[in-house]
């Protein structure tokens, strides 16, 4: 970033009451790519370096005190208990600041897609015109319900809300963002000066541009062709469509640093996951959270990963998975739910139809169907059978199973915690297993087979069973026994 002062203050409003959201949530609390709203503004303000960040709460401060106070970035608070006006929230917000000179900066908690880059430009555009106050504008196709700009070529006159304008300056295309630079002494002035004679009977904090105007001093526009980062949310549909466009600036990052996306429209990555180069996202996939891919790894298709650290060359399909880290060059899936606390080791592997949790897996270590994995050690190189569970729950506390290296859980073996299986040990397909297993030992923990010869002939004769036990010539299949000999 280029060197830029810092600005006296900014102050975010964020009092507003976002109805048309129809929710219980703060309007500002709605997430984009899997962050509040509030949050972004609160990012972007930061990066001008302020000595005060104020933001103004007022609708339903409860909920966004408590993600202020999350987020730990310094910012200050101000209420504003009646919702009178722009122009009285900025009043609220610069309570207690009246010493302040310098730059202040207005900026509303609802467009989350305005950058601190933006806002960095605007301040330095507001500083080398001398201006006393800059507004950012922008061109649109739609302006209606937005305050129009009023110009004398480069001197913006005023702004007129849509309520107040009459038909000829309702063609006006060029609208007010509500994101500004006021010089602190003018904004104070023609803060004091504000009255609620217009239609909707508000303090407007547009009427400070007119008063500057009539007191002498320089009121610019700084128009920006992104209009995006003047949008703000007011319901649901727009909130759908910001998380769209949002999406899409960031997958079209990811691809410029290097990753593959076979499909972006069905690919959703959160603004806070970070991947590496040659990563490729198969369609269907969605990152969120702080998830992080290692270079080369492929993920997805119709994957879902939520603080996931995923490492290098790794491969996962079509899995569910949260607060799990999976190792280098591992593999997982197809069809595998990792839930919290799966640990997997480089090389290693959980396959399809296997559900784990708290479940440390050391590299090389398997399990590759149809299983469940709760609050298990699993050392290096061990093997899990097809349809082994994990019991690690009875009915009252939780308990842990280790597994030693090498550990051979037979298929469909039931392991009741809390027990231990020792270095290279064997489990028996089938067992149920409640005693330790020392090293190297086997535990057969079932019913013997006995076989009834002859069986079919007494007790079902003349079914289609006993039609072909009376035919078969032969006893073992030739691959049985060509198995048995390896
Ligand atoms: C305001 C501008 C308008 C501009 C538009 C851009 C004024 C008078 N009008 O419109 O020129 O085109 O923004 O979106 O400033 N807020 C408070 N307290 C209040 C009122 C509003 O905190 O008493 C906050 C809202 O939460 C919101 C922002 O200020 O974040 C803008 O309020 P909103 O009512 O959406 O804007 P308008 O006044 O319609
Ligand atoms: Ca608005």
């Amino acid at each position: 970033m280029t060197d830029l002062a810092p600005v006296a203050a900014v102050v975010v409003l964020a009092a507003g009451g976002g109805t048309r959201m129809k929710s219980k949530k703060s309007k500002v609390l709605h997430e984009i790519a899997g962050k509040a709203m509030l949050s972004y503004s609160v990012s972007a303000a930061a990066a001008l370096d302020p000595r005060h960040l104020v933001v103004v709460v007022g609708h339903r401060r409860e909920q966004v005190l408590e993600h202020l106070e999350r987020l730990d970035d310094g910012v200050q608070t101000a209420v504003q208990d009646e919702q009178r006006g722009t122009g009285h929230a900025v009043q609220c917000g610069l309570e207690g600041l009246e010493h302040i000179e310098g730059d202040v900066v207005v900026t509303y908690a609802d467009v989350p897609m305005l950058t601190g880059a933006t806002l960095r430009q605007l301040v330095a555009v507001h500083r080398s015109k001398g201006n006393a106050v800059t507004v950012m504008t922008a061109n649109v196709d739609d302006p209606s319900g937005y305050g129009r700009v009023l110009r004398d070529g480069d001197r913006v006159r005023g702004i007129v809300e849509h309520k107040d304008a009459t038909e000829e300056q309702r063609r006006i295309r060029e609208i007010n963002s509500g994101i500004y630079v006021f010089d602190a002494a003018t904004l104070r002035a023609g803060l004091a000066n504000l009255d609620t004679d217009n239609v909707q009977g508000e303090l407007y904090l547009t009427d400070v541009l007119t008063y500057a105007n009539g007191h002498g001093k320089q009121v610019g526009a700084y128009v920006i062709d992104d209009v995006w980062q003047t949008e703000g949310v007011n319901d649901r549909v727009q909130l759908a469509r910001m998380n769209a466009e949002m999406n899409r600036r960031i997958l079209d990052e990811w691809m410029m640093n290097g990753v593959t996306m076979i499909d972006p429209t069905s690919t959703w990555v959160d603004v806070d996951v970070d991947l590496a180069p040659d990563v490729i996202l198969h369609p269907g996939t969605i990152l969120q959270g702080a998830t992080t891919i290692g270079e080369g790894a492929e993920i997805g298709p119709s994957t879902t990963l939520m603080d996931v650290e995923v490492g290098p060359g790794a491969q996962v399909l079509r899995t569910h998975g949260s607060f799990a880290v999976i190792g280098e060059g591992a593999v997982v899936g197809p069809f595998s739910y990792l839930r919290p606390g799966t640990i997997l080791g480089a090389e290693g592997k959980i396959g399809a139809f296997v559900e784990t949790k708290n479940a440390t897996i050391a590299k090389h270590a398997k399990v590759p169907h149809l299983a469940y994995v709760g609050d298990a050690i699993i050392d290096e190189d061990a093997n899990v059978g097809a349809g082994t569970i994990f019991a690690n729950f009875d009915g009252d506390k939780k308990s842990v199973t280790h597994l030693g290296k090498t550990a051979f859980i037979g298929s469909n073996s039931v392991l009741v915690a809390p027990v231990d299986i020792g270095d290279g040990a064997f489990v028996a397909a089938g067992s149920t297993v409640t005693e330790d297993v020392p090293a190297g030992g086997l535990a057969v923990a079932r019913g013997r087979q006995h076989n009834a010869e002859g069986w079919v002939g007494k007790r079902r004769p003349g079914t289609k069973w006993d039609e072909a036990a009376r035919d078969s010539t032969n006893t073992v299949h030739p691959s049985v026994i060509e198995s048995r000999e390896k």
